[in-house]
């Protein structure tokens, strides 16, 4: 169970709010993981009463139950645990800018207080700043006070670390908790298991047996009504550094000394570092077209609401990276993102050398397919391990199969939205699944060339429905390679 703490929560109106942070917390309260003492107080620039909010967030709740598009899954609310949280909903009105918000703050909490940021990016240092000289992130008798930060930290190299520097000026490192929600996703958090304590992978998990890795996040839906947010920012900012850097040092860190946050960050950290920066001969960057999805037609990135008729803003990014480190360097890791493709998929592709024995080679049959592990994290968790078989008959034809497994046939699916583990961490002090300031900076410098040579670039175009721009097979193939394909 988590110490007592309250839970402030500013932009308590808006949609991370409603979506995650709502369900989680009842998701936690089902699992009676929160104290009787806990508390909730949202802080929102609309006026909201403690009883209207608390109506509304309950007809939400209800409204997800209808909603197959909602995070949050549940046949019914179950009142006993969105009961316990309803009745510790409190909020109060408050602009983020304005002193007397964090004054007025300061009169309403005592004891453990976790500091959540579920507001646009531009009032991150704000928020902090408001919280540091109201004297909020004094940790005084034992009691925490921590602060988490929503994505996106930056928007470059430079932006990330001047945020740091604000809100470092405010608290130390360990009170913040930056959070990547790919890190909240169960089978992100499973890769370190399945490299480490399986004593047939670890040796083969590095350059003398692995060819090259695939990480591939692919989407189906557009930019929806996010164009506001997207413009600026695109594929390659919105998930490349965070949440493809999150996949990337899963399947690659070295083993941390001890399971503990920082021997385990550290690792991320050296990883992230050993990234040679990314040069925009190595990277490709795509926008959709007007397509199909479903067999219904869609329209372009630039006929969206909210982006500009000329938008060069990619949606879709890949990318070539070199590790340069004794356990990969040479070889590659391809990454690809992107909005509107042939599928929805995210997931890691180990792909392992031929075998050196020439035993089968020239034989009849389909010839060697070398062998492939995928870890797969969406939409169905569970790993694929590609493998050469003998075909049936009477004479020696190879095969290649797939011999899998899938999460949902061996373990009850928890009710989870993502974000419970993650908040229960924070509650508890665990900064394990959170990315630290090093981190952050290193993966920004990683892409920082390839964001500034982007700023002026073209951007190549693919139908909505296809697996991206012809340009990104060019990158593998190039290289004698391809992508698996996304159907
Ligand atoms: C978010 C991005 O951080 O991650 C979105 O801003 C993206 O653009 C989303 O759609 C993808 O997350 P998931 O969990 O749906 O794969």
């Amino acid at each position: 169970r988590a110490p007592p703490c309250t839970l402030v929560i500013f932009g308590a109106g808006g949609d991370l709010t409603k979506r995650l942070l709502m369900p989680a917390l009842y998701n936690l309260a089902g699992g009676g993981l929160l104290d009787q003492e806990f508390s909730v107080l949202g802080v929102d620039h609309n006026p909201l009463t403690d009883d209207g909010w608390r109506d509304d967030l309950t007809k939400t709740m209800e409204s997800f139950t209808k909603d197959p598009s909602a995070e949050f899954h549940a046949e019914r609310i179950d009142p006993r645990p969105w009961g316990f949280v309803r009745e510790r909903l409190h909020v109060m009105q408050g602009d983020f800018s304005e002193e007397a918000t964090f004054k007025d703050l300061a009169g309403r909490v005592t004891g453990n207080v976790v500091f959540y940021l579920a507001v646009a990016a531009r009032f991150f240092g704000p928020v902090v700043e408001g919280l540091g000289k109201a004297g909020l992130l004094k940790q005084a008798d034992h009691a925490f006070r921590r602060v988490v930060i929503e994505k996106p930290f930056g928007a470059d190299l430079a932006s990330a670390k001047a945020l740091n520097e604000t809100i470092l000026a405010q608290g130390d490192e360990s009170q913040f908790y930056r959070i990547d929600h790919f890190l909240g996703k169960e089978t992100v958090q499973s890769i370190l298991a399945i490299r480490f304590a399986n004593a047939m992978l670890e040796p083969i998990w590095r350059r003398e047996h692995v060819d090259h890795v695939e990480i591939t996040a692919a989407e189906t839906i557009g930019v929806e009504e996010r164009g506001r947010f997207y413009e600026p920012t695109g594929a390659l900012r919105d998930m490349v550094p965070n949440h493809l850097f999150q996949l990337l040092t899963m399947v690659a860190m070295e083993p941390p000394g001890a399971f503990d946050a920082e021997a385990v960050r550290d690792e991320k950290t050296k990883l992230v570092t050993a990234i040679r920066p990314v040069t925009p001969d190595n990277a490709v960057r795509g926008q959709y077209a007007a397509g199909h999805e479903d067999g219904k037609e869609v329209p372009a990135y630039r006929d969206e609401p909210d982006v500009s008729k000329e938008s060069r803003t990619e949606t879709y990014a890949a990318l070539k990276l070199e590790i340069e480190n004794p356990r990969w360097s040479g070889v590659p890791f391809y990454l690809r993102t992107g909005k509107r493709m042939a599928g929805r998929r995210t997931e890691i592709a180990v792909h392992f050398k031929a075998p050196s024995l020439p035993l089968f080679r020239g034989a009849a049959g389909d010839g060697i397919a070398p062998n492939v592990m995928r870890l797969r994290i969406d939409p169905e968790p569970g790993s694929a391990t590609r493998l050469n078989v003998k075909r049936p008959g009477p004479q020696m034809h190879l095969a290649a199969i797939e011999t899998g497994f899938r999460y949902a046939d061996f373990f009850d699916p928890a009710p989870t939205v993502g974000y419970e583990t993650l908040l229960y961490d924070c509650m508890r002090g665990d900064p394990t699944l959170f990315q630290r300031a090093d981190t952050i900076e290193a993966s920004w410098a990683a892409v920082d060339p390839l964001i500034q040579a982007w700023k002026d670039a073209p951007v190549c175009s693919y139908p909505a429905g296809s697996p991206g721009p012809k340009e990104a097979d060019d990158l593998l193939a190039r290289d004698g390679r391809a992508w698996l394909p996304l159907g």
